[in-house]
């Protein structure tokens, strides 16, 4: 099969029926029944665990479901592992991207797809007419670490698309980009059903799957319990049928604002292989203040972030933390006089997803009560508070004995949440605390944050929702090029004008 005559192909109808799945102690997914029709954009909601990735991992290959029939354009089909999804023209972009960053577009592209060895030219060919056609933008030769998390999405649609992809999974795409760049996505899946694909769209924001989807399928406690069309239901019907609740909205009320600075940094720089990455950045947050952060993913936030926390060195500047100041000081010396923190990248900074969820309690927080007594580790002291951690923050697991990462991705946050924010600390670094969430976990979540905000945390909020960034700080500053380019003030500004602030009025 060439990929020319692929594309000239219709998707073939995909039907899941009676799909079961289970792990030890949970029924992922049982009576699972999907219907997607060639050529649509076909959304999948439903709280966190409620079983949409299992099903997506099922339909791609990755997991062996224990129940049920797929069939594909009308023929029943057992898949051994993705390479057998891939042959009848399934493809899936995860979440965490899978490209290689020292190599080129075009190489991660061809890189292991047999069928072009040998033939780059026609690789090339073949990447710049995919480019082309869905107006991808995207050219062979640039290397990967130099594309922002939208290109980098991009490639990977591309990259499924060489494969011969008819039927593309995208397992929350959006949850990493800012409103200008889902909007671009968008475009980009409304070519791709225009010219006969059949989409699988992850979203647990319910304004985007209105936009976008043609059919969708609700889920709940590991089964499907209902399908919609955009033009005959509401938001609030979506998620009382996912969660069997009403839509939350950010909000942390009154000002708790005190006059009491909590952090302060001074003309803080960051220089590395000779580059600035960080740039005069002056900021206080007092205490009961949340202060947003907005900016475009890449213009230095994970990096503030990271110093801030003692993981990268400064090198201008100063970090003062209450009164005391902090930049010389280790991570462990800074979590330890208070400071908590919800990183970005929960699978690299966030958990060890091999160990159970009680050690999962100590990570981070070693030398901290209840997890230790004098310098021992206090097993039982970890576990009975991660047993209230789970309790308090909602976390759906059979045990405090699961590995993390058995947890669906909601799941692991709340986790992470929990954890931070028990440890009652004066300063939480909070990076995009209710990513992946559901919207019944989120508010819960929301509530969280404003509570320890009116008992005087200061919070520094990192978010790509800018709704929640602007329902939930009391100051926006925006981040541009490892600069701080604007202050707003939250009661007055829209997603749209921080979405222009934050690509500096270029878009
Ligand atoms: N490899 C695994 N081992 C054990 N349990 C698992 C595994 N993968 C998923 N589960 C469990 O299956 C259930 C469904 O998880 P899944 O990841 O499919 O949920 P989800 O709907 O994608 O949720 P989210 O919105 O949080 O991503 C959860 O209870 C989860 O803990
Ligand atoms: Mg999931």
């Amino acid at each position: 099969m060439s990929p020319q005559q692929t594309v000239a192909e219709a998707a073939p109808e995909v039907r899941l029926s009676g799909i079961g799945k289970r792990f030890p102690g949970v029924v992922a997914n049982h009576d699972v029944d999907v219907l997607i029709r060639p050529g649509t954009v076909h959304a999948l909601v439903g709280e966190n665990g409620a079983g949409k990735s299992t099903l997506m991992k099922i339909l791609y290959g990755v997991q062996k479901p224990d129940d049920g029939t797929i069939e594909i354009g009308g023929e029943a089909r057992r898949f051994s592992s993705p390479s057998d999804a891939i042959s009848v023209g399934i493809g899936m972009v995860f979440q965490h991207f899978m490209l290689a960053d020292n190599l080129t577009a075009l190489e991660n592209v061809v890189l292991g797809a047999e069928k072009l060895h040998g033939i780059r030219g026609a690789a090339r060919r073949e990447f710049e007419a995919i480019s082309e056609r869905y107006g991808f933008g995207l050219r062979p030769d640039v290397l990967v670490e130099k594309l922002g998390v939208a290109d980098r999405q991009r490639l990977e649609i591309l990259k499924v698309l060489y494969r011969g992809a008819k039927v593309i999974i995208l397992d929350e795409p959006t949850a990493v980009l800012v409103p200008q760049e889902v909007e671009a996505l968008f475009r980009n899946l409304s070519d791709l059903r225009a010219h006969g694909h059949s989409l699988l769209f992850i979203s647990h924001k319910l304004d985007e799957v209105l936009a976008i989807a043609d059919d969708i399928t609700i889920m709940r406690r590991g089964t499907t319990v209902g399908t919609a069309v955009p033009a005959e239901t509401t938001k609030r019907e979506l998620a009382e049928l996912m969660v069997g609740s009403e839509l939350p909205s950010p909000g942390t009320g009154e000002s708790t604002v005190t006059d009491v600075v909590q952090l302060r940094l001074e003309g803080l720089g960051l220089e590395e292989d000779g580059r600035a990455v960080l740039s005069g950045i002056d900021l206080t947050i007092h205490r009961g203040e949340v202060l947003g952060l907005a900016g475009v993913e890449g213009n230095g936030q994970a990096e503030l972030v990271e110093t801030i926390m003692g993981m990268r060195k400064a090198t201008a500047g100063r970090i003062v933390l209450g009164t005391e100041d902090i930049t010389g000081w280790t991570t462990r010396e800074r979590r330890e006089s208070g400071i908590g923190y919800i990183p970005e990248d929960r699978h690299r900074h966030g958990l060890l997803l091999d160990s159970p969820l009680w050690e999962n309690r100590i990570l981070g927080h070693q030398g901290e009560r209840p997890n230790s007594r004098g310098p021992w580790i206090d097993r039982e002291g970890a576990r009975s508070d991660t047993r209230a951690i789970v309790e308090e923050f909602d976390v759906r697991t059979p045990g405090i004995d699961t590995a993390a990462r058995a947890l669906s991705g909601g799941n692991q946050q709340k986790l992470i949440i929990g954890r931070e924010l028990r440890g009652e600390p004066v300063l939480l670094i909070a990076a995009h605390p209710t990513r992946g969430v559901d919207v019944g976990a989120q508010a819960a979540i929301w509530g969280h944050l404003s509570a320890a905000r009116a008992a005087g945390l200061a919070v520094l909020l990192i978010s790509a929702d800018l709704d929640e960034l602007i329902g939930l700080s009391d100051r926006i500053d925006v981040i541009l090029r490892g600069r701080l380019v604007g202050e707003f003030d939250p009661s007055e500004v829209t997603p749209r004008d921080l979405g222009a602030a934050m690509t500096g009025g270029d878009q």
